[in-house]
C-alpha cells in the first residue's frame, strides 16, 4: 500500500538514494533537510531520476515549529530519520554539536511524532555501536561499545527508542545498523559528495583516481587479517536504500519493530578495495602503508541473517559495482555535472 513518508536528511547521501527507492516502490515522499551537508541541486536531480516532483522542505530537525507544521499538513504515515552529523574525528573535537543534532534532533522529532500520533520510525544506526566487536561477523546481539561521541549518539538513540517502545507498544521502530555504505546511483546523478578531504576509504580512493589527491595512505598492514589491512563489509548504497523500503513496509504492515544489521556478510580489505577501484577506473592508484589510524577496528563484517529472516533483505550488488558506480559518479561530478 502506498504511504506518505517523511525523510529527515533526505537530501544527503543515503537519504537521496532511499528517496529514489521509495518513489520506485510507489510511496509518496517528503524531504526535510537543512542542507548543512547536502547540495542544493539534489532535489532537482531526484526529479530527473524519478520523473516526479520532489517535495522538499528546507528546515532543521531540531525546530519543533517546522516539524509540527509538517505533521499538521502532510498526513505522514512514517518517518525515516537520517538527519545527523556523522564524522567520527569531528565528534571527538566537537562533542556538543553531535549531542545537539543527533540526540536533540531525535528527541524533537519524537515529540512531534508523538503529538501527531505518527509512531512508525526507521532510524539510521551504525555498526559503530559495536565498538571493537569480540566476534566477526558481528551479530545484533553483540554488546554496545562507545568509541567516540558519534558512536555514543547512535547508542543513545537506539536506547531512547527502545525505552519509548517499552513505554508505549503503539510505537514501532526499525533500527538499521549500516555497515560501510559505498557506491552511487546508476544514473551518476546522486552519490556521496564529501566537501573536504574525505576520511572514509572509498571517497578518498575516488579522489586519488581523479588525480585530486596524490596517493592513498593505507592505515596499517599489521592487523590480524588475511593481508594485514583493515577489513570492512561494504554495502552498495542502492542495496542499503532498498533495505529501508523493506523496513518501512514491515513496520507499517505488522506494527512490530526490529533491529537489524544491513551489510553483505562479506568483508574486503583496504588493498582489495584499491584493486577493485583500479579495475573500475583504469587509473593508477598510488598508495603507501602508514601507521594505524587511532581508534580503528581491524574487522567489521555483518552477520546478515537476521535482515534476511525479518525483512527478506538480500544484497544484490558487489564491490565491483560499488567501485564502478562511484567512479561514474565522481567522473560525472568532475565534469561539472
Ligand atoms: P549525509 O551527511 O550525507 O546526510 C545527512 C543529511 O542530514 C544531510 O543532507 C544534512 O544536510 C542533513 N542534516 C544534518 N543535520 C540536519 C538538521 N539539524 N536538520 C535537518 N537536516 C540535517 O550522511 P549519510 O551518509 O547520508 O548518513 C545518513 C545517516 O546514516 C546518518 O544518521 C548517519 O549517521 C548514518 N550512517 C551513515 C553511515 C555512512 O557511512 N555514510 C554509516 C552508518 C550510519
Ligand atoms: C568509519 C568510522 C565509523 C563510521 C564509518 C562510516 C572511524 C574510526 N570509524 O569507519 O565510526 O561508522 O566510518 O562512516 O573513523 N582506510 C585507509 N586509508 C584511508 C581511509 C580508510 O587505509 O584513507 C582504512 C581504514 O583503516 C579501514 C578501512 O579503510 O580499515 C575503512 O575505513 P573507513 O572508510 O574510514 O570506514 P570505517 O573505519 O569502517
Amino acid at each position: 500500500m502506498a504511504s506518505r513518508i517523511l525523510l529527515t536528511g533526505g537530501a544527503g547521501y543515503i537519504g537521496s538514494h532511499t528517496h529514489v527507492a521509495l518513489v520506485a516502490a510507489g510511496h509518496d515522499v517528503v524531504i526535510l533537510d537543512n542542507f548543512s551537508n547536502a547540495r542544493r541541486a539534489v532535489p532537482e536531480r531526484l526529479e530527473q531520476i524519478t520523473g516526479k516532483p520532489t517535495k522538499m522542505i528546507e528546515g532543521d530537525v531540531r525546530d519543533p515549529a517546522t516539524l509540527a507544521a509538517i505533521f499538521k499538513t502532510q498526513a505522514i504515515d512514517a518517518v525515516v530519520h537520517f538527519a545527523a552529523l556523522k564524522a567520527v574525528g569531528e565528534s571527538m573535537a566537537r562533542p556538543l554539536d553531535y549531542f545537539d543534532v543527533n540526540i536533540g534532533g531525535l528527541t524533537t522529532l519524537l515529540h512531534a511524532m508523538e503529538a501527531a500520533g505518527c509512531r512508525r520510525l526507521v532510524f539510521s544506526s551504525s555498526a559503530t555501536v559495536y565498538g571493537v566487536p569480540d566476534e566477526a561477523p558481528t551479530a545484533e546481539t553483540a554488546p554496545f561499545r562507545a568509541m567516540n561521541p558519534y558512536g555514543q549518539t547512535k547508542i543513545m538513540g537506539e536506547q531512547m527508542l527502545g525505552w519509548l517502545q517499552a513505554a508505549n507498544p503503539e510505537w514501532a521502530v526499525g533500527i538499521l545498523r549500516y555497515f560501510n555504505p559505498a557506491g552511487a546511483h546508476g544514473s551518476a546523478l546522486i552519490g556521496e559528495d564529501p566537501r573536504d578531504i574525505p576520511n572514509n576509504l572509498m571517497p578518498f580512493v575516488a579522489k586519488v583516481a581523479l588525480g585530486e589527491l596524490p596517493r592513498i595512505s593505507v592505515f596499517g598492514n599489521d592487523y590480524d587479517t588475511p593481508d594485514g589491512t583493515g577489513v570492512r563489509d561494504y554495502i552498495h548504497v542502492e542495496d542499503l536504500a532498498r533495505g529501508h523500503v523493506l523496513s518501512l513496509e514491515k513496520l507499517l504492515s505488522t506494527g512490530q519493530g526490529h533491529v537489524v544489521n544491513l551489510g553483505t556478510g562479506r568483508g574486503y580489505s583496504v588493498l582489495e578495495v584499491i584493486a577493485a577501484y583500479r579495475r573500475a577506473s583504469n587509473r593508477d592508484l598510488p598508495h603507501v602503508i602508514t601507521d594505524r589510524r587511532p581508534g580503528d577496528v581491524p574487522i567489521y563484517v555483518a552477520r546478515a541473517d537476521r535482515a534476511a529472516e525479518v525483512l527478506g533483505f538480500q544484497t544484490e550488488k558487489g564491490l565491483d559495482e560499488m567501485c564502478a558506480s562511484s567512479w561514474k559518479w565522481v567522473s560525472n561530478m568532475a565534469g561539472g555535472a
